[in-house]
């Protein structure tokens, strides 16, 4: 395999990005988005900034980082919010059998799927995304510790029952405002699920609370998972409220068309922060849970860190 991881080491992360974007059109519809979260949430520029770092404490509190980044301790689990993960052992298994890697990149991701898809018995659009996470993932962690990750699944039963079509179909269900919903207007609800893979993973928003505030009302204990939780204060951590502090980013996996457009206050902020990339347009998959108010059922995805990557 290190024939292979160094043959991804010539690629920059522009190439990476460019490329998911190129293959996202093949990409099955319920990972596209899901898989440009997943780039978002591991950036490679930050991974080799600290790689390089002489002094990499200081790297970090330069950068602000807060909470587990990095995937050295997540290999088999990163990516538990893509559908496809439930295929990460033929993945896994597709990448470590390639012994010539064609130049383009994206020939490479692509020859990864077709490897893959035929195990796992789905059309390669399915396992698209996760290839191009799998080798990404190789490329950050290099390949012994690759090789060493077991390749184990992390799913719940109750999710790996569900099709496609199913979580697709969950994603875009609205709730049931009840006969009247028409006339409920600002004393509509909406179910905020905050994890796919946890049935009970979910809060409730009030139409047009933005998605921190609404958090808030989820008393549950989640600072023994997520050191960056306050107590008492719901599973998205937050410190500012108020597009300052970029703690609070979140990638929508389903429904960023039901929230509030981005407005120029979240948007500059972004920029500052470094997650504009994905954040670009004014529905993008990647907000700050204090900005984006709800107007819909929303499925997000919460990453396990927060920091100021554009000053890598
Ligand atoms: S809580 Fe600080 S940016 Fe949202």
């Amino acid at each position: 395999m290190q024939k292979l991881y160094d043959h991804l080491c010539r690629y920059s992360a522009a190439d990476w990005i460019r490329t998911v974007d190129t293959l996202a059109v093949n990409i099955d519809p319920i990972d596209r988005e899901a898989t440009r979260i997943w780039f978002a949430f591991y950036p490679l520029p930050l991974q080799l900034a600290l790689d390089a770092a002489a002094d990499k404490p200081a790297t970090e509190r330069k950068f602000g980082l807060m909470g587990q980044w990095g995937l050295a301790n997540t290999i088999d689990s990163s990516h538990r919010f893509v559908y496809a993960h439930r295929y990460w052992p033929e993945v896994k298994a597709a990448i470590a059998a390639i012994e010539q890697a064609p130049s383009e990149l994206g020939a490479l991701i692509t020859q990864v799927a077709d490897a893959a898809c035929r195990p796992a018995r789905v059309e390669r659009a399915v396992v698209l995304g996760m290839a191009a996470i799998g080798l990404m993932t190789l490329r950050q962690v290099g390949p012994q510790a690759f090789a060493a990750a077991p390749g184990k699944v992390h799913l719940s039963d109750a999710l790996r029952a569900k099709s496609r079509e199913q979580i697709l179909k969950t994603r875009a269900k609205d709730d049931w405002q009840g006969l009247f919903g028409a006339l409920r207007g600002a004393k509509k609800l909406w179910t905020v699920r905050f994890d796919e893979n946890e049935p009970d993973a979910e809060f409730i928003a009030i139409q047009s609370q933005d998605l921190a505030s609404a958090a808030q009302s989820d008393k549950r204990e989640y600072r023994s998972k997520d050191a960056r939780c306050i107590p008492n204060e719901g599973p998205i951590p937050v410190e500012c409220r108020a597009a300052s502090c970029g703690t609070c980013w979140v990638g929508v996996i389903g429904g960023a068309e039901k929230l509030s457009p981005v407005e120029k206050h979240e948007a500059t902020r972004m920029k500052v922060f470094g997650y504009a990339e994905l954040s670009e347009g004014t529905r993008p998959v990647i907000r700050l849970a204090c900005q984006a108010k709800a107007y819909g059922a929303v499925s997000i995805v919460i990453p396990p860190w927060n920091g100021i990557i554009s000053r890598v």
